[in-house]
């Protein structure tokens, strides 16, 4: 397991689509759980592998209030509802972002041995998958933020 390196905004990985995956291997174990130590480290709620700078349809949450969940090749099946809030990412350092986004979403995806799982998140939980789900396309919550404002945490 290791700690990697997060992009920062500025790098065009960041604006590139990411590709399913579709060998479920140790590779891709040992991507989850570098991914997983990069976010603890980081101390953040959320990592897309796009942050780590592959171009994989990855992406974990990991907070106090939802747990820790990874998310392979994802669909969002039903969106609903709406939530302004606040919102930062760990590769647009130092600034947060009010944004708008649903506020429940029904996500497909598989888990780290190929395993396919369907849950409804609300609130936070919601925002979070949503946030996430953008990285795989290339997409930050700046692109859709109502404002935007230097902060250090
Ligand atoms: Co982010």
């Amino acid at each position: 397991m290791a700690i990697r390196n997060i992009v920062q905004m500025g790098d065009d990985v960041l604006r590139k689509v990411s590709v399913e995956v579709e060998v479920f291997d140790k590779k891709l174990i040992d991507l989850l759980d570098d991914m997983k130590d990069t976010l603890k480290k980081a101390d953040g709620a959320g990592l897309a592998c796009v942050q780590i700078g592959l171009l994989k349809r990855v992406f974990i949450i990991d907070t106090k209030e939802t747990g820790y969940y990874e998310f392979v090749n994802p669909k969002i099946l039903f969106a609903s509802g709406s939530q302004l809030g606040k919102e930062g990412c760990l590769s647009v350092k130092g600034k947060w972002g009010k944004v708008k986004r649903p506020n429940t979403v029904k996500i497909e995806a598989f888990d780290r041995k190929g395993e396919k799982f369907t849950l409804t998140a609300h609130g936070f939980f919601a925002r979070a998958i949503c946030h996430e789900y953008d990285h795989l396309d290339g997409i930050l919550y700046v692109d859709k933020a109502l404002e935007v404002w230097e902060e250090r945490r």
